[in-house]
């Protein structure tokens, strides 16, 4: 079995350590293979898996007996349980999926590196799962000792199998240790023949972007396809105890509007969309001060977006559930004058895009005088916001897709077809740079990406792309630093 050579032009390397942890759950040879166009020269690392194999009977076994415990449970109608065991059911059978994804890999398939980290994830929240069956399970004394005993079973068998798992990081760190080493090899090795290349350099001690690879997580959502307009993420500057929280805003009055934001307490609950909270804006939709457009962002708490029918931003604070206004220069588009769009399609909406990196909030938008072209400005996130630094760029907003920014630098994506976005175009606010040679490609599922953000806390990209919700990891490169 063999994985799709990794190919990189320019001999970048992330922080593999932590971020890229190829994932190899089972035994397979990984090549990576490293091309530099000019001068013809490969370098060829191989990564060898050493591991035992993931003990995928073990898991199976877990799962029959979460059957029967369902089974024995709804018998008794006690849905809580029930509900909870389905959810076990559901992220088990997940894991078994990618598993067995894994083991059949052979094809330049976006899972070729499903990460060992999202199964890490998801086993904890396996284990999270048990445990709130657990207590629950403890408060029904009808449950039987023996289903108890079962219980205690699985638990055993998911602790024994997050134990595996902890194992494997262990093993594919060193992997990447010594993958690293070998490609600084390489890279001594090109560089004594060719100039470095000249990216622009990021200002977070993260690196230049180098690539986007992904979707490493990607789901319907509860809707369904439902809503083809939407935003998702984790708050960029959470209060204690909010840290694993998602939220999801879709606009479910015509595509283009939205007036509640649903939250959830972590990455399985809103895949299985269990125990969402509702926060409404106001009770109809659209209305004043209700949502407009899908770019919007959370942080510290409050809710930055696009207010209905109007040229400005609004921030709905989910804790006093009251809006403060900003208005942006009277000739900022909305209401579609300028969208994000590609040939002849536009974004309905889009005219405004909020983004969040390492240093705060930043709103997107384009104005008349500045003949279209996008504009980035700062927002406080003092009472009330206010726009301190403005950027003005030479890039057309009609012809972007979406935006984000990442260490202060704004990353402008365009479609270049059903299955690639490409990341063609940034500015870099601390040196005013721009560049539109960028090449960085995002492999899409599906046609059309409504929505990105970067989260500073997980270096994530956060997606939403006809209906379904995706992360990708972005790779960065010290090289150019
Ligand atoms: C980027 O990452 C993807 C997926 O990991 C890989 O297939 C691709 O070759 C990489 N591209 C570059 C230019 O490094
Ligand atoms: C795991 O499998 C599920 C399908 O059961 C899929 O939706 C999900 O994207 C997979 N995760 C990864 C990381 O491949
Ligand atoms: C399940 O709950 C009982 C009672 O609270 C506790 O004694 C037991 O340790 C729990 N089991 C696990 C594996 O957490
Ligand atoms: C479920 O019930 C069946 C028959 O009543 C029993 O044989 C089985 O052990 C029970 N399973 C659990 C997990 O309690
Ligand atoms: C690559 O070459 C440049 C210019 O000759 C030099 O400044 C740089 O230190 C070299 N980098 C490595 C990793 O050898
Ligand atoms: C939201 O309101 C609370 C209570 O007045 C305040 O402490 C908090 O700073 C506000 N959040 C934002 C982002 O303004
Ligand atoms: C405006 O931006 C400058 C430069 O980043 C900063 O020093 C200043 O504190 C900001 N002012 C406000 C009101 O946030």
């Amino acid at each position: 079995m063999r994985l799709p050579g990794y190919r990189i032009p320019t001999c970048p390397i992330s922080d593999m350590s932590q971020s890229n942890l190829f994932t190899l759950m089972v035994v397979i040879p990984l090549i990576f293979s490293q091309s530099h166009s000019a001068k013809e020269k490969d370098c060829v690392c191989e990564l060898q898996n050493s591991g035992p194999a993931f003990p995928v009977n073990k898991l199976n076994n877990v799962e029959f007996t979460a059957t029967q415990c369902t089974w024995n449970i709804t018998s008794e109608k006690m849905t809580e349980v029930d509900r909870l065991v389905l959810g076990l059911q559901h992220r088990i059978r997940q894991l078994l999926d990618n598993v067995s994804m894994l083991e059949k890999e052979d094809n330049g398939n976006l899972y070729a590196a499903v990460s060992l980290r999202i199964i890490e994830l998801e086993l904890a929240e396996i284990q999270d799962l048990l445990d709130k069956l657990n207590r629950t399970t403890n408060s029904y004394q009808q449950l039987s000792v023996q289903a108890a005993a079962e219980l205690q079973d699985m638990e055993n068998t998911m602790t024994e199998l997050e134990k595996f798992d902890h194992m494997q990081v262990m093993v594919k760190q060193r992997e990447n240790q010594r993958i690293k080493r070998d490609l600084e090899h390489c890279k001594a090795e090109l560089n004594s023949t060719s100039p470095a290349p000249t990216l622009s350099p990021g200002h977070c001690g993260l690196g230049s972007m180098v690539n986007v690879s992904g979707p490493k997580t990607y789901s319907l959502t509860v809707y369904g396809t439902s809503y083809s307009f939407g935003a998702w993420g984790r708050d960029a500057n959470p209060a204690p105890g909010d840290e694993n929280k998602y939220w999801l805003v879709v606009l479910s009055s015509s595509n283009a509007f939205g007036n509640f934001i649903r939250q959830y307490s972590s990455l399985s609950t809103i895949i299985l969309g269990i125990g969402p909270t509702d926060t409404y804006i106001s009770s109809s939709n659209p209305t004043t001060n209700t949502i407009q457009g899908p770019n919007m962002v959370m942080y510290s708490n409050a809710l930055y977006y696009n207010c209905y029918n109007t040229y400005s931003v609004c921030r709905f604070n989910m804790t006093t559930r009251s809006v403060s206004t900003v208005a942006l220069p009277s000739d900022t588009g909305y209401n579609n004058k300028f969208p994000f769009g590609h040939l002849a399609t536009s974004y309905s909406y889009t005219d405004m895009d909020f983004a969040t990196d390492e240093s705060g909030v930043y709103v997107i938008y384009a104005t008349t005088s500045n003949y279209g072209n996008v504009i980035i400005s700062k927002v406080e996130t003092s009472n009330p916001p206010v726009f301190n630094q403005t950027w003005f760029t030479s890039l057309h907003k009609k012809t972007v897709t979406n935006t984000f920014m990442v260490c202060g630098v704004l990353y402008a994506t365009r479609y270049v077809d059903k299955e690639i976005e490409e990341i063609f175009y940034t500015y870099d606010t601390k040196t005013n740079e721009e560049r539109y040679d960028l090449r960085i490609h995002i492999k899409k599922l599906q046609t059309n990406i409504k929505y990105i953000n970067y989260d500073p806390r997980d270096n994530l990209l956060y997606v939403f792309s006809d209906a379904y919700i995706a992360t990708y990891e972005i790779s960065f490169s010290k090289f150019t630093d």
